[in-house]
């Protein structure tokens, strides 16, 4: 069961127009449950109107700076951004589940690695606690970042950015690409795609002297970017990404679709959680395991309800069941019959999920 904790909003920065940032004063006594990597993310709970609001957000300091620090972009429509937008203020309490999350690679003080790292608007929050703790702990390494936006404006950290170009001077690079100014060199200017990913490989990626990319931004954007650095010669596995959010694209909506078919009414699920046993039976309002379980009265870890955070992962150890979508675990996660609670829709009359796992 995820565990979550009172905190106190110590600041609130209004990092862009509609981006605020937010340091949480950890107490004392709970640093050390709040000990993190670089790369990961805290998960922020509300209730709000009456309903229980999660929402995980990656921390932008770095291990090193002892400061757990989250920035939060308004989304239009978004009850938690909203809220921690125009409600939240300094002095507020709020409730906050450990450090989790793997995207990051292990840090070692003799390496010296060639990184790079492509993030658009708010996925640069684990970017600049993944830059900050290499360049902090790694003397030889090196940073290359490309990072998209809207406006110049828009651009969230620009000053954490540009000081720490000078304090790293020689070992971090920055290109920023814009959306919607336009600028003198046509190259910066527009999204990432094919043609510009090719001049990017071409002549400011060594791809055979790079070791790791980072890519944070929505689902679209880095697929795109890892398929081509994969094309271009790097390895997969040293392509590490976060996703913003879960996509609707076709692809999934056809899959979403085949796998809805398949849903058994009225499943009987046992839920097996902290060695003890919850039984409910899926109602017809609900189409995956979580939220089944929660209406029943069930408390279980969960966050993005989008197939992003695998904060819902539990093992099926009897019965069957589909993910409607997948994009936090592994294949040989899925191998050994784990999936996301939030994903799963029962395929059969009985379905027993382990969430010890
Ligand atoms: S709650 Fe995030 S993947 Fe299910």
């Amino acid at each position: 069961m995820a565990e979550f904790h009172s905190i106190k909003v110590a600041e609130l920065t209004k990092e862009t127009k509609d981006t605020v940032s937010v340091t949480f004063d950890i107490p004392e006594h709970l640093q050390q449950s709040f000990e993190f990597i670089q790369g990961q993310y805290l998960t922020l709970r509300k209730m709000i109107n009456g309903e229980d609001i999660r929402r995980s957000y990656s921390l932008c300091t770095s291990p090193l700076e002892n400061k757990w620090k989250v920035a939060i972009k308004k989304i239009p429509g978004g009850t938690f951004s909203t809220y921690a937008n125009e409600e939240l203020k300094e002095g507020d309490e709020i409730e906050l589940s450990e450090p989790a999350g793997s995207f990051y690679v292990d840090v070692d003080k003799e390496t010296s690695k060639n990184y790079i790292a492509f993030a658009a608007g708010s996925g640069i929050t684990p970017m600049l606690s993944i830059i900050k703790t290499h360049l902090l702990s790694e003397p030889n390494s090196t940073f290359k970042l490309f990072y998209l936006n809207r406006t110049v404006k828009s651009i969230i950290f620009k000053e954490e950015i540009e000081s720490l170009k000078n304090q790293f001077f020689g070992r971090f690079q920055v290109f920023y690409f814009l959306t919607k100014e336009q600028r003198d060199i046509p190259f910066l200017n527009g999204r990432f795609d094919t043609e510009k990913l090719n001049v990017l490989t071409k002549t400011f990626i060594d791809i055979e002297d790079t070791n790791d990319c980072f890519i944070c931004g929505p689902q679209e954007m880095i697929f795109l970017i890892r398929d081509h650095l994969v094309e271009a010669g790097l390895d997969a596995e040293n392509i590490h990404y976060e996703l913003f959010f879960s996509g609707d694209s076709k692809k999934d909506e056809k899959h979403i679709a085949e796998v809805l078919e398949q849903k058994v009414d009225g499943t009987e699920v046992t839920i097996i959680d902290g060695g003890k046993e919850f039984h409910f039976v899926m109602e017809e309002d609900f189409d995956n395991i979580l939220d089944g379980a929660l209406a029943a009265g069930a408390d279980l870890p969960f966050a993005c309800k989008g197939g992003v955070c695998s904060t819902c992962k539990c093992k099926v150890v009897e019965g069957n069941v589909e993910m409607k979508i997948n994009y936090a675990l592994v294949e040989s996660e899925v191998k050994q019959n784990l999936v996301l609670s939030c994903q799963a829709v029962p395929t059969t009359e009985k379905v027993v999920v382990d969430f010890d796992v």
